[in-house]
């Protein structure tokens, strides 16, 4: 069965002037088709670019209004030109800085280098990009080559010329809209930025819409910041409406004021080419199985053209290119043409490098990424998308209070952007292969539920009264999170003792946990035998964690080798950044007088330090319970410990998890063993006696 679906057809078009503020625009387009880019200079390569025809509207819409809202098909060149037309343009004169937010810390980095690139510079000089524990801005040009010449005097100069140039060399910044909520803390008027254009608003990550709130308030105090919203897909009247609600600001009688503070919006059209949607007939129950047969299809009839499948994690990628790697080998048919690769957050430079590079000639690219390629990434040369359907979405109960990551069936909207992507060069096609054309049509969703609506609260509180937002049930969101989940979030802070009865923050408790970002970066790769046999060295009777902090000093006995990192199938560059996070959180804890002080060889210190902070995720096996089944103290739901747990089938009876994943069950990963006295002395407003004295 097959349906066509031309790309574009239901774009958003332009709004008219009454409806909010608006400059029409023809959509009369360059017939160049995109192939052969590889041969044309970046100049023309730039102007080739659908975006390029609206350059003058653009800045004419940014110098005009407070907010502009550009809505334009992925690949028309939104994120890459538009910080650069306003570079141009004089928006980054004076020590000014633009600034484009992205959801995702990979497209941070790919957009920076791209437009480093373009602009003829490395990135971190005129154009940077800051993610998560990642600085690149502000490095001063070619001193490097200086330093050898002349030595020691140079490095004197190196270092006053540095702390002068931090200031303003960087005029073009991508960070992602959590570290742009982290400067908040330290400038909260966002003073040195002129333009701060929020890309990638259709995402309606809990960050981007935590931001969209707190822009919209410094609109009030300056005059001068202009925002853009830019998508691919966004409900644009919705968004403008929500500019232009504002209580208190008027303009004169008869007088205008500028910038307008009506949003502007203008749609971008793209070039788009007829993208054949092909359904399986019968639903399919092994999915990597089902994946890989259709590449293998694809590469056996189809004619030349890179292939882009969705999947839903690292895990199903990594299986998936396994299994596509050996029957592409055993295969019969000629397969030694395929270069496969990943494309996830966490990929190294090179590995990235190698998804962006032009595919040699007579051989076929596969990228198999997550949902990143849907919107935040443009890969050039893709004609067919293998297109599972779903991605991991986060979804919390606030009565149980259990925040899941779950495999869900992505929305509509989703669906056509990925379809999209084998549009970009030529005609293409997408195999939708997880679900018939009927179910597409009647069971899908046409828009997806912003992750404010569908998250755990907690870290969204703290964020925002760390900016002094004490009234958050009032606080003005694009999209109102539940106020269910804003209640469970306070309580658990109040449990805390992060929130004080007046529920603000307390000091200095509170402002110390806004301040610490946590992760952990652990990660293997391989033989699965092998790789069961090295966690194994590592692992500890006590949990996942200390199991981590055991490889942490095993690799800092190795004086961090790479070498070791290989043998103990053990993420070199994972552990890099380990190291590199410790050192972040340490020169916090210094900066706010948080005293360091070593567990030595306590293990009970570091779990009930685990207890301290997760207390809310308890569980307790039951006596007679033979099945590996655990309880939730709070709901009594029941979850098991995920078999990549060094804690899978030892079961102590009470645990404490730091995620939850949904699949057949739900499995608590990276799962610590306690002592649930700990939890009344943790968090006694919790668990009160009465409530855990049944289960002893
Ligand atoms: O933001 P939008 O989806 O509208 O487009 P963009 O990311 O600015 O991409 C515009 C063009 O730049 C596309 O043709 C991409 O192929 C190219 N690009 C690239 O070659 N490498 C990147 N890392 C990013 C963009
Ligand atoms: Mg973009």
């Amino acid at each position: 069965m097959s349906q066509f679906w031309k790309p574009g057809a239901e774009k958003p078009r332009l709004l008219d002037d009454e409806e909010g503020g608006v400059v029409f625009l023809s959509s009369s387009l360059s017939s160049a088709s995109s192939i052969g880019y590889g041969y044309a200079s970046i100049e023309k390569q730039r102007q080739r670019l659908p975006v390029y025809k609206y350059r003058t509207a653009i800045l004419y819409l940014v110098e005009t209004h407070a907010t502009t809202i550009i809505v334009g098909e992925t690949g028309s060149g939104k994120t890459t030109q538009i910080p650069q037309y306003l570079k141009e343009a004089g928006w980054a004169d004076g020590g000014r800085v633009i600034a484009c937010t992205q959801p995702r810390r990979l497209a941070v980095q790919a957009v920076a280098s791209r437009v480093a690139e373009e602009m003829g510079v490395k990135v971190g000089e005129e154009v940077g990009y800051t993610i998560r524990f990642e600085d690149f801005t502000n490095k001063v040009r070619h001193l490097s080559s200086y330093l050898s010449i002349f030595g020691v005097i140079i490095f004197v100069m190196h270092a006053g010329i540095s702390s002068l140039a931090v200031q303003d060399l960087t005029a073009i910044k991508f960070l992602t809209d959590g570290v742009l909520l982290r400067e908040m803390m330290d400038d909260p008027l966002l003073t040195k930025y002129s333009v701060i254009m929020v890309d990638e608003a259709h995402e309606r990550s809990i960050s981007t819409d935590i931001l969209l709130g707190l822009l919209k308030k410094i609109q009030r105090c300056r005059s001068d910041l202009r925002l853009i919203i830019s998508s691919a897909t966004i409900e644009a009247k919705s968004m403008s409406a929500f500019f232009h609600a504002r209580k208190g600001r008027r303009g004169l009688e008869g007088v205008e004021l500028v910038p307008r503070l009506e949003p502007a919006i203008l749609s971008v059209e793209g070039r788009g080419f007829n993208v054949q949607i092909h359904y399986v007939e019968e639903p399919v129950s092994d999915y990597v199985q089902a994946a890989v047969s259709t590449v293998l299809l694809i590469h056996d009839k189809e004619p030349p053209g890179d292939i882009l499948v969705f999947l839903t994690g690292q895990d199903d990628i990594d299986a998936t290119i396994q299994l596509l790697t050996e029957e592409a080998r055993t295969s019969k048919k000629n397969s030694s043409g395929l270069i496969i690769l990943p494309l996830y957050s966490g990929l190294s430079r090179a590995e990235q490098e190698q998804v962006f590079s032009p595919t040699p000639r007579g051989k076929r690219k596969v990228v198999i990424s997550t949902n990143i390629a849907e919107t935040s990434l443009t890969l050039e040369g893709i004609v067919y998308v293998v297109d599972s359907g779903f991605s991991k979405q986060r979804f919390y109960n606030p009565i149980s209070d259990i925040e899941n990551l779950v495999v869900a069936p992505i929305s509509k909207a989703s669906a056509r952007q990925r379809a999209g992507r084998a549009g970009r060069v030529r005609p293409g096609k997408c195999y939708r292969w997880l679900y018939t054309e009927e179910y597409f049509v009647k069971e899908i969703p046409a828009e997806g539920i912003p992750e404010m609506q569908r998250s755990n609260l907690v870290s969204c509180v703290i964020q925002l009264k760390a900016l002094g937002i004490d009234n958050i049930l009032g606080f003005d969101w694009p999209a109102s999170p539940p106020p269910e989940a804003m209640i469970r979030a306070l309580e658990v802070l109040y449990s805390l003792g992060v929130l004080d009865d007046d529920a603000k923050l307390t000091s200095p408790t509170g402002f110390q946990v806004a301040e610490i970002p946590l992760s952990i970066w652990v990660s293997g790769r391989g033989a699965q035998k092998e790789l069961d046999e090295a966690k194994l060295r590592f692992a500890a009777a006590e949990g996942d964690h200390v199991t981590f902090l055991n490889i942490y000093k095993g690799f800092l006995q190795s004086c961090k080798s790479s070498h070791w990192c290989h043998k103990n199938f053990i993420n070199y560059h994972a552990m890099k950044k380990v190291i590199e996070i410790r050192e972040q959180l340490r020169r916090i804890a210094q900066r706010i007088g948080i005293v360091m002080k070593s567990c030595e060889s306590d293990m009970q210190v570091v779990r009930k330090a685990v207890t301290a902070g997760f207390f809310a995720n308890a569980c307790y096996s039951e006596a007679y319970s033979q099945s590996g089944m655990y309880k939730t103290v709070r709901g009594s739901q029941e979850v098991y410990i995920h078999p990549s747990s060094v804690l899978f089938r030892v079961n102590p009876k009470w645990v404490i998890y730091h995620s939850l994943v949904s699949t057949d069950r739900q499995y608590m990963r990276n799962v610590i063993s306690i002592d649930p006295s700990w939890l009344l002395e943790v968090a006694p407003h919790f668990y009160q006696q009465h409530r855990l004295n049944p289960i002893h």
